[in-house]
């Protein structure tokens, strides 16, 4: 009998004999319209055990909410758990033993066999063991465009990355702001990255970021990504907003042309009711690359020592992963299931699109399973001050992302 079944049928019993329902403290970012609506289907499938989901919300993007989940664990205050994003956000929690194992979970959910691809549950082994449950597949490698906008202007939507440069001036001409950015560092970075990887291509992009060769940085390839990005610099100026979906909202109310982010962005379109090919349209790998990341999101729980906590926080592990729980979550939340043995209830032509290069492979590993946190601070910090300089030129910032790239482990 799997564990979700043993769990379940134990909980049911436990719910039945009025015995205390398990209070679990989940800590995550997901503040934003479509990030809360989707965090809500974790916490009524979690409530309908009979326990109780005390939700922690933290708001300011993950950069804000990373470093105070880790002050409370490393200070003996920690939450049962949290969300980060896979890969290697979490390992020194990992090695300093502070986080709890849950191969038992794994195996006797099958896992290993269930996850896809198996590089999300790879993003949650360290030394053989496994210590956080995946919940799903995001991919940076998206542009998304009001049709709208373009359609004002008298302007075809573009199709590339290159045809929407090309128009930004047209845009700006019709009054529309051509890229909606938000002035958190990760976000400049992160589209530094979707434009590495369309405009360098995968070779190049693996080269810097698996094998951290600084002499592609400095290579051909890369030199056209950072003069691109020099020249994006002012195509966002006029909108002046912080978080990421904030610069959703521009694209959603035609105020903006275009957002490079991530596809949690169509969280916010489904909420605002945008109807994808109709309202908006959607390019991954900006339409020069036919490519995703395996990026997402994965569930940890710290260590607590308390029996009863530990139980209950290996019941949610498999919860999260159940095939129901997968569909409700992600079809809110715009990413993508870790198990193809489910159907997303709602698939509109982006997520279509996504689903259809998952299953070609035509997937790269993310930033995050391939940089560790302080090299991706680093090339955040320094991203960030290219785009807010424009008296910075493309190959200043060349030659220090190299040297960042070199020193990384
Ligand atoms: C990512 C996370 C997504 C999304 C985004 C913006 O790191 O994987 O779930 O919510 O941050 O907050």
């Amino acid at each position: 009998m799997k564990l979700t079944t043993k769990l379940l049928a134990a909980t049911a019993i436990v719910a039945a004999s009025g015995a205390h329902a398990t209070d679990l403290e989940v800590m995550h970012w997901w503040t934003s319209g479509g990030e809360a609506n989707a965090v809500s289907k974790f916490a009524d499938a979690w409530n309908a055990t009979g326990n109780v989901w005390v939700d922690g919300a933290i708001a300011g993007g993950g950069d804000t909410a990373r470093p105070i989940m880790v002050s409370r664990i490393i200070g003996g205050d920690p939450p049962a758990a949290f969300q980060f994003n896979h890969g290697r956000q979490a390992e020194e929690l990992v090695e300093a033993g502070l986080i709890l194992d849950i191969t038992d979970v794994s195996e006797a959910e099958g896992w290993a066999d269930i996850i896809t691809p198996s590089s999300l549950l790879d993003s949650c082994t360290y030394d053989g063991r496994v210590f956080c449950v995946p919940v799903n597949i995001h991919s940076w490698q998206w542009m998304w465009l009001s049709n709208a906008a373009y359609e004002n202007a008298g302007l075809d939507v573009p199709t590339t990355w290159t045809e929407f440069a090309a128009s930004a001036d047209a845009l700006r001409e019709a009054g529309v702001v051509p890229l909606a950015m938000g002035g958190q560092s990760w976000q400049q970075n992160g589209a530094f990255g979707v434009m590495a990887l369309a405009l360098a291509g995968q070779e190049a992009w693996l080269a810097v970021n698996q094998d951290k060769n600084a002499e592609v940085v400095m290579g051909p390839e890369y030199t056209r990504v950072f003069e691109a990005f020099g020249a994006a610099r002012s195509l966002s100026d006029g909108l002046n907003v912080q978080d990421w979906n904030q610069a959703t909202a521009a694209v959603i109310d035609d105020t903006a042309g275009a957002q490079i982010m991530g596809d949690w962005a169509q969280g916010e379109f489904a909420l605002a009711g945008e109807v994808a090919g109709t309202d908006y349209s959607c390019l991954p790998g900006l339409g020069e690359v036919a490519l995703l990341d395996t990026g997402g999101d994965a569930f940890f729980f710290p260590v607590t020592g308390d029996p009863e906590i530990e139980a209950a926080q290996k019941e949610l592990a498999a919860l999260l992963l159940s095939p129901a729980v997968q569909v409700s979550f992600n079809s809110a939340k715009g990413s993508l299931p870790v198990r193809p043995d489910v159907d997303l209830t709602t698939v509109n032509e982006c997520t279509q699109k996504g689903l259809d290069l998952l299953a070609s492979g035509a997937m790269v590993p993310a930033g995050t399973q391939l940089l560790a946190p302080d090299t991706v601070t680093q090339l955040n910090d320094l991203m960030t001050e290219f785009w807010s300089t424009p008296s910075m030129t493309p190959a200043e910032v060349q030659q220090q992302y190299a040297d960042i790239i070199a020193d990384a482990e």
